[in-house]
Order: structure tokens, then C-alpha cells, then sequence
């Protein structure tokens, strides 16, 4: 299935502040090694994989712009933007509004509570999972949810490490769903269990290698090279696998996902 997705290159990319147990800025990003994966990231989705690739202006002093999964949830067409719970991020919201606006998208919606858009929000089939409390609040996935015409489902994420939904669970398909298991409350793995046919463990080397932070179609999955059980099981289900480094990103707490905002 082709995908139409929005990139912003790692221009200004860098570990200016910390917001996550990931970040140290005493651990800078290397600029040309970032440059080159996430330029391998974009020749994997526009060239290998043939999808349509939109790309944002990066901004100066908005380092964490490049991980675009933040900048929004789409559905239907319609647009909710983020509310960030850091004010280093918050002006990134006004910058995305302009980019869907000169798109042509007229349905944008911005929420009241804490919402750190595909996130902490992935759509499986027509279902949204949405993760809280490290950077979405609860009451978040009401008011989205609401706007965007969606059932959801609030998943409790236990571990800061994992403080994105996106860092914890993988949509693979119409039928598969991957998460690391240890990142969600009971209530909520049962929740997801009772719901999708088919649940893939991560195990903690792979969660920790941001194995789940991965984008599939369904046929093909983009993955960091490293999530070595995941890329297995993937295999072994006949998915076509595709890896790419994501080292310079993860000192940032992003991987494959993050850097990946789906336009639906
Ligand atoms: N440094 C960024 C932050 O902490 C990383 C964002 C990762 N994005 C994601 N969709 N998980 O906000």
C-alpha cells in the first residue's frame, strides 16, 4: 500500500535541552551521521518503497522538529495539531499549522490538554490507541477523538523510557499489532488483547533498540537494524523487512516512527 508522509530533514537537529531519560546534551548528535540515516530513512520511503515523501521547512533552535510524528494526527483528512507539553516544543505547533494550511487542509483542530499527536496516537484500522501521561494527557484523547470522528482506546504507558505510545507499539497490519509489554499498565495490555487478533512481544533488547518505533504498510516494515527478535518474527510472518540506523536519533529519544508523520 502506498503512503503519503510528511519528513523534516535534521538541519538543525541536536540535543539542545532534555526532556527524556534518552537525552543528554553532553551527548551531542554527530551532524553528517544523522544527516546520512535519516537520508537513508527518506531513499528507503520515496525510492524502495515508492511513497509519496512531503517535507517541512526545518527551524532553527526547534531541534526536535525532525521527529514530525509530533506535528500532528490525521484522519479522514482532518488535522489535530499538538499541544506540547514542553515549551521548548511548543513553537513548533504554529509552524506545522502553517505547512498543513499551505497544504490545503481547512480542518485543523488544537487541543486544549497536552497532545503530542501520532505520538502518543496510532490508528489500527478505525480504533485509536492513545497513550498517556508522560506528554498526552488522558482528557486529550476525548477532545481529539472527538474532532476526528474516532472510537479510541486510552493505553496506560508505565515506563518513562517509552513515554510515547510510538515507542511501545508497532500497528503492523489489519490483524497485528507489536508492544513491548512491559511499558503498559495490565488494564491496558488486556485492553489491546482482547481487541487485536494477533500481539507481538517485544523483548527488552529490541524495545531498547526502539525496535517498536518502526512504520509498516502491512507488507513492508522500516525498522532499526538492531531489533534482531522483532525483524525475525517479521520475517518469519513474510513481511518484507527493511532496517536502518537510527543511532543519532535515539540519543533524542526517536527512532524510524518519530521521524514520520502519515498524511491519511
Ligand atoms: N526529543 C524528542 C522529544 O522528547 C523526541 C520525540 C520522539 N517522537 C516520537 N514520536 N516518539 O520530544
Amino acid at each position: 500500500m502506498t503512503k503519503s508522509i510528511l519528513m523534516c530533514a535534521p538541519k538543525f537537529f541536536d540535543i539542545e535541552y532534555e526532556i527524556n531519560p534518552w537525552m543528554d546534551t553532553n551527548n551531542p548528535v554527530q551532524p553528517d551521521k544523522a544527516a546520512k540515516q535519516w537520508q537513508k530513512l527518506y531513499a528507503i520511503y520515496s525510492e524502495q518503497l515508492g511513497w509519496d515523501v512531503q517535507l517541512i521547512d526545518p527551524v532553527e533552535h526547534l531541534p526536535d522538529m525532525v521527529f514530525t510524528a509530533n506535528g500532528a494526527l490525521l484522519y479522514k483528512g482532518k488535522v489535530a495539531l499538538p499541544l506540547f507539553r514542553q515549551p521548548d516544543r511548543q513553537p513548533e505547533t504554529p509552524k506545522f499549522e502553517t505547512w498543513f494550511r499551505e497544504a490545503g487542509y481547512t480542518e485543523l483542530f488544537l487541543p486544549k490538554y497536552d497532545f503530542e499527536g501520532e505520538g502518543d496516537a496510532l490508528i489500527w484500522n478505525d480504533i485509536l490507541f492513545a497513550g498517556y501521561p508522560w506528554r498526552t494527557d488522558k482528557p486529550a484523547h476525548a477532545e481529539v477523538a472527538d474532532f476526528l470522528g474516532i472510537k479510541t482506546i486510552s493505553l496506560q504507558l508505565i515506563d518513562p523510557r517509552f513515554y510515547h505510545l510510538d515507542t511501545a507499539l508497532t500497528i503492523v497490519s489489519s490483524d497485528t499489532v507489536a508492544l513491548y509489554p512491559k511499558a503498559f499498565s495490565e488494564e491496558s495490555l488486556k485492553q489491546v488483547r482482547a481487541i487485536v487478533p494477533h500481539v507481538i512481544e517485544a523483548t527488552d533488547a529490541d524495545a531498547v533498540a526502539y525496535g517498536l518505533n518502526a512504520m509498516s504498510d502491512g507488507t513492508n516494515i522500516v525498522i532499526p537494524e538492531n531489533a534482531h527478535d522483532l525483524i525475525a518474527a517479521y520475517k518469519a510472518n513474510g513481511m518484507n523487512v527493511i532496517t536502518c540506523p537510527i543511532s543519532e536519533f535515539q540519543k533524542s529519544g526517536g527512532g524510524v516512527k518519530c521521524l514520520t508523520l502519515e498524511l491519511k
